[in-house]
């Protein structure tokens, strides 16, 4: 079994991230959420892996290069425009033969992996494989109606304004080569993509065996800002302590805490979860719970929680900061008695200000 990682697309909706980074290569708890499905994907015992690229394909080849780092062998398939879900798989055609394979978006983070599932697909050998769990906002979503009798999927729907099913089809599919004449006979969808749900459909209709399973553990995408701060969370859950820099007498530090080789902790409060990058300086502050602060950061005189803080970013006394996503190379500073908020924001960035 092979298997095939979404990390093309647009990302959209995690703009402005997107403009200079792929979403996949988002870091929750400082590593990449693709790292994460690619741990998953070894884990499930597959070793050939493609990873589908798009504008983003340097920053990508750069981080992953062979796979060897994950125990894999990764090839890269470049796409040229996000044409959708089944365009990638028509572009991975020929890397694909005529094995089973796992579709995994590279976007998406499972807690518990996809060991178990995979082995269900293997044992069982369905046609296709959808992954499916209750959401509470079932329109944002691809969702599946489900025969209450059989426990068989009837109907797939992309993102329905009206949706009478809130189970979401999870970004992880497994499928044989029977996909590939569905694939064929695609056309666009109204949103002018080759739907992975339509193909599915093809097969449900045509009346191959379209397995689904229904997990309860954590799932969410870093599709948006909501969504990486929720993974960030529950990455952030399962981490325990280590302390590789310094963290000084006059410091307080509880809960599960990592402080990275470089990192130096002074006068400051560290509530766990947090996790603290490489050669970051954290003085005077409060940083967590669940807060993620990549490398050489300084943060100073501030309190910040729940947020991510990616590289080179310098935060001094801002109180406080909290359910933000902050970029690379970022000054946040207080602005002291103005009651004026200064801010230069980069395209399609967002702030919410107090009143
Ligand atoms: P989506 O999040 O559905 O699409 P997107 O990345 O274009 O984002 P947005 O809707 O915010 O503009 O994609 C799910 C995953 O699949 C993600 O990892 C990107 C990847 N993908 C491709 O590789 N090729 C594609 O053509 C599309 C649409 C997505």
């Amino acid at each position: 079994m092979k298997a095939l990682v979404l990390s093309g697309g647009s990302g959209s909706r995690m703009r402005p991230f997107s403009h200079t980074s792929a979403k996949q290569m988002i870091p929750v708890a400082n590593k990449p959420v693709l790292f994460y499905a690619l741990e998953s994907i070894a884990g499930a015992d597959i070793k050939e892996v493609a990873i589908v690229v798009g504008d983003a394909a340097a920053e990508i080849r750069h981080a992953i290069g062979d796979g060897s780092q994950f125990g894999l062998a990764v090839d890269y398939i470049h796409q040229e425009r996000p044409l959708g879900l089944a365009h990638a798989v028509a572009v991975a055609r020929d890397w694909l033969g005529d094995e089973d394979f796992l579709m995994y978006l590279g976007d998406n983070f499972l807690e518990d992996g996809i060991r178990a599932p995979v082995e269900r697909f293997r044992e069982q050998r369905p046609s296709a494989q959808v992954l499916l769990t209750r959401v509470p906002d079932p329109s944002s979503y691809g969702i599946a109606y489900v025969d209450d009798a059989t426990g068989r999927i009837t109907r797939l729907a992309e993102k329905p304004a009206h949706p009478a099913s809130d189970m979401a089809v999870v970004g992880v599919y497994c499928f044989s080569p029977e996909i590939h004449q569905a694939v064929r006979r695609l056309t666009p969808s109204a949103r002018g993509e080759l739907e992975i749900t339509d193909a599915i459909q093809l097969l449900i209709d045509d009346g191959a065996t379209v397995r689904s399973e229904t997990i309860s553990s954590f799932w969410r995408d870093v599709g948006t800002v909501t969504g990486a701060l929720e993974v960030n969370r529950a990455v952030l859950d399962r981490i325990a302590s280590r302390f590789d820099g310094h963290i000084d007498h006059a410091s307080d530090v509880s809960g599960p805490v990592i402080v990275e080789a470089g990192a130096r902790v002074a006068s400051s409060t560290v509530i766990g979860p947090a996790i603290i990058g490489q050669g970051s300086h954290v003085v005077d502050s409060v940083v967590g719970p669940y807060a993620s602060i990549a490398d050489k950061c300084d943060i100073s005189s501030s309190i910040i929680d729940t947020s991510i803080v990616l590289s080179g970013t310098i935060i001094a006394d801002v109180t406080r900061i909290a359910g933000s996503f902050i970029g690379r190379d970022v000054t946040l500073v207080s602005a002291g008695m103005s009651r004026a908020h200064r801010l230069v924001l980069g395209d399609h960035s967002w702030a919410d200000l107090p009143a």
